[in-house]
């Protein structure tokens, strides 16, 4: 099995070089498709940190349970050194495949050669790494960070499209992570045309509601007079609705607030008009990591990046959707 599942990394990582799109054999075994019951996979997953994150978890872990295939499951705590700890585990039990969702983008080169040296097949999933070769994992499943951040900025330029000025909070996610990084440049590459637009203080609120809150509190009393807090997930967001209220203001009417995520409690802060808001980003992503996960083991061409597809909500688009929502 590892060698026919070294061959197919191999294939994969020369199809993920050439930055093949997906659908043709390859020539590295495709037709030899390990059954699911022989294979083994290793996730390392960021950690807790957010209903989004819970929602993920839940979704990959299903997603396998479904196909039969073995999930080895780890929760880095949102600390990088656990996570390469735990890819030093799979490699040295040898498992097929390994998948991570990286807690930030930077420092991984070291270990995703080992996987590498090890012939197995590195997939990323929900964020990326900024390693330049880009040989050390095969596939890189998630959303478009900056994306979301420009729909967020665009919805902001037509909120406050007839007013002089705009004050505003951003609340960071984890710092050197992905969507922290990209959410921020993104959001800038809108609003920063128009200089109505200040961003008054940015800080981060590590992607959790407690984190949210703290750092909502604090900012307020420096920032009374804000009109805009831009949380980068829905949790902070919420943790941001707690603060303004203890501050005797009126979330989503005082102070507008700009969350990403959508997850159930988001959209039911938005339907509840305390959040004015959300760009969506799906934490589903179990399915299209286990048929990655088949398609690398058989040899097959994967594609190198698979964006994620999502939407936006307002208000209205939040109550409709709630009754189905499935995270
Ligand atoms: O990487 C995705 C982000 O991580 C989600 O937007 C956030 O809620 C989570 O913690």
């Amino acid at each position: 099995m590892k060698k026919i599942i070294g061959m197919a990394a191999a294939g994969a990582m020369l199809l993920a070089l050439a930055g093949c799109a997906s659908g043709a054999d390859s020539s590295t075994g495709a037709g030899d498709a390990p059954a699911p019951e022989d294979l083994i996979v290793g996730f390392s997953q960021v950690g807790a940190e957010s209903g989004w994150r819970a929602a993920n978890t839940k979704d990959i872990q299903a997603a396998f349970e479904d196909a039969g295939i073995e999930l080895k499951f780890s929760d880095a705590q949102q600390k990088q050194e656990n996570q390469i700890k735990a890819i030093r585990s799979y490699i040295q039990q040898g498992v097929d495949v390994i998948a991570f969702s990286p807690v930030v983008e930077s420092g991984w080169d070291t270990v995703l050669k080992e996987a590498k040296d090890a012939d197995i097949p590195v997939v990323l999933t929900d964020r990326s790494v900024d390693s330049a070769d880009t040989s050390l994992y095969v596939s890189f499943l998630g959303s478009d960070f900056v994306e979301e951040g420009k729909k967020a900025g665009n919805w902001a330029t037509e909120e406050f499209a007839d007013a002089d000025a705009v004050k505003i909070i951003q609340l960071e996610g984890t710092t050197g992570s992905a969507p922290a990084i990209d959410r921020a440049e993104g959001f800038a590459d809108v609003i920063g045309s128009d200089p109505k637009f200040e961003i008054v203080a940015s800080q981060t609120g590590d992607f959790t509601r407690s984190g949210g809150k703290q750092v909502t509190e604090a900012l307020l009393k420096s920032n009374p007079d804000v009109d805009l807090i831009y949380a980068h997930n829905d949790d902070m967001g919420l943790g941001a609705i707690e603060a303004i209220e203890a501050a005797g203001l009126k979330p989503g009417v005082d102070i507008k607030i700009l969350t990403i995520d959508a997850v159930k409690d988001g959209m039911q802060a938005l339907a509840d008009g305390k959040i004015n808001f959300i760009v969506e980003c799906s934490p589903l992503l179990g399915k299209q990591l286990v048929d990655i996960v088949n398609k690398v083991v058989a040899g097959e061409e994967v594609e190198t990046r698979i964006v994620t597809e999502e939407t936006t909500f307002t208000q209205e688009e939040a109550i409709a959707a709630l009754p189905d929502r499935q995270y």
